[in-house]
């Protein structure tokens, strides 16, 4: 096998005096969360040490940003490691580009999968977005109303012209039919008189099928006409006989009915939340990024060892920043999990610091298999309240925290949000502790008595996380870490162990 790094390789030593282990490669691909107050060392400390040691052996990777010193801290990290010729910065203005539906067209074995994989790549960083504000009830109508909206474009613009843009995506969604009820009768004139972008992929797609149906009637035998009942039943073999013909029918039904007759307030929060989000991918410069050229790198890169690095950070970039990123992610999670371990066992990271800018909702199914896939991901973030806030606000508590129970290791650094340092607690969990009561009496003689009781109580108790140190001169540099992992025992069978990371760490 190609890249083999058995798993069993260690990564990082957690030994201590009486047992000898490492953090090794199985644990790594099986997901690492990072939690931290501001400055608490997530970054510098453990973040780094983390990063260099996958870079030192070998792992290629994707590293999303948020803030616009990632990059230099990557090209430390990649100097650092040797590793700088494998770093793939994909930046404005940069060397790189991808062109997504080319990259999926060249996937999909025909223009339905092709569909159906734009269909489910588009609408997931769509509803990212929406997953932020909290839950509501029509949300299976308006998800549904969306995934048409999308399959139904895709479909018209690969049945008129054979091949889909962005571009043609907007322009075609923007200007379907609409019922004009509130317009006075000049602008309905005006809008008649626009070039119409749906009109004219309608048109064409619909000549491109009278041309299908009349080379089919062509081939029918005089029998086989005769035996024609009605329309209904002509239309019927046509669409059997010309699978471009059942799409047309179902893309007109979807345009002149469906989508024509839905209640105005959903027709325009579905436009607007399409037409919003390819707005922002068809500007610059997430436009000339991931639409505009063809690719000069793709997703699997990072099976030969490339470090793709999307410096679009959030802080700068926003929500354009944000959902391209998030669309990469997924696109890159998609075909990390399509590869054959078999064939080529290098694992490969997935990075992403301030990651609660850049969950999915599918990211819970990717962890599941990211252990067979050999996918290491890491997310660090401040505290739990931030998953929240990301995922759907205040009734996402359960969803968050089966998130979390899908990354098998977890360290908490210093941190002043309540939440997350019950939540660490409880995760460290209990453990029954000796108490020494020592009671004395001063009557009569003075005598004392000692008391040992046992009583169950928090190993690691939330305050403590408070006091964990945080880097600079102050502390020399060193950063204090909770490290807990899932049905592991460190030394003396405790639950958790605490790890120090030095901010100037350079690889043995
Ligand atoms: N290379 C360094 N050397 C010394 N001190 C540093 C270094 N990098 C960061 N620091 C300091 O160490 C502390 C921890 O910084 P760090 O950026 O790692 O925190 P963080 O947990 O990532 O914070 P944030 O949530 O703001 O990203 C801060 O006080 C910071 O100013
Ligand atoms: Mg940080």
């Amino acid at each position: 096998m190609e890249n083999e790094l058995p798993l069993d390789t260690g990564l990082i030593e957690i030994s201590d005096a009486t047992q000898k282990t490492y953090w090794t490669v199985r644990d790594s691909v099986e997901g690492l969360q990072i939690f931290g107050g501001i400055g608490s060392g997530k970054t510098s400390g453990s973040g780094r040490t983390f990063a260099l040691k996958f870079l030192e052996h070998g792992y290629g990777g994707l590293v999303l940003t948020a803030k616009h010193d990632e990059k230099d801290l990557w090209q430390e990290y990649c100097r650092l490691t040797g590793r700088i010729e494998d770093l793939v910065i994909v930046e404005p203005g940069g060397a790189f580009s991808f062109n997504l539906i080319a990259y999926e067209a060249s996937r999909a074995k025909d223009k339905q999968a092709l569909t159906i994989n734009l269909v489910q790549v588009l609408k997931t960083v769509i509803r990212a977005n929406k997953e932020k504000s909290s839950s509501r009830t029509d949300d299976a109508f308006w998800e549904t109303a969306l995934d048409m909206l999308l399959a139904n474009t895709i479909d018209l613009c690969l049945l008129a012209y054979g091949s889909v843009t962005l571009q043609l995506l907007y322009e075609i969604a923007q200007t379907a039919p609409k019922k004009l009820i509130t317009k006075p009768d000049a602008e309905k004139a005006k809008d008649s008189g626009k070039p119409n972008a749906f009109a004219n992929a309608y048109k064409i797609a619909m000549a491109k099928i009278k041309g299908q149906v009349d080379e089919w009637k062509k081939t029918l035998s005089f029998s086989e006409k005769a035996a024609i009942r009605d329309d209904y039943h002509y239309t019927q073999l046509v669409s059997e006989a010309q699978p471009d013909v059942r799409r047309m029918n179902a893309i007109a039904s979807f345009f002149n009915h469906t989508y024509y007759n839905l209640a105005e307030k959903t027709r325009s929060i579905v436009d607007f939340s399409l037409l919003g989000f390819l707005y922002n991918l068809l500007r610059e410069p997430t436009y000339s990024l991931f639409s505009r050229y063809t690719s000069n790198f793709i997703p699997e890169d990072c099976l030969g060892g490339k470090i793709i690095l999307l410096n679009l950070p959030v802080k700068d970039y926003h929500k354009m920043g944000q959902d391209s990123q998030i669309m990469f992610k997924y696109v890159w999670q998609r075909s990390m999990e399509r590869r054959r371990v078999n064939e080529n066992g290098r694992p490969v990271f997935l990075w992403a610091d301030e990651a609660q800018h850049f969950l999915h909702e599918h990211d819970a199914d990717y962890q599941a298999t990211a252990r067979s896939s050999r996918i290491a991901t890491v997310y660090i973030s401040q505290n739990l309240p931030n998953y929240y806030a990301n995922m759907g606000g205040q009734t996402s508590e359960y969803k968050v925290k089966s998130f979390l129970g899908t990354l098998g290791t977890k360290i908490f650094h210093a941190n002043a949000d309540i939440e997350t340092n019950e939540y660490a607690s409880r995760l460290i969990g209990q453990a029954y502790m000796e108490r020494r009561q020592i009671s004395s009496t001063i009557a009569g003689d003075f005598s004392s008595t000692e008391q040992l009781s046992y009583e169950l109580e928090a190993v690691f108790r939330p305050e403590q996380f408070v006091g964990l140190r945080t880097g600079g001169p102050g502390n020399d540099y060193q950063v204090d870490g909770i490290m807990h992992m899932q049905g592991k025992r460190f030394s003396g069978n405790q639950s958790h162990k605490k790890l120090r990371f030095n901010q100037h760490y350079k690889l043995q």
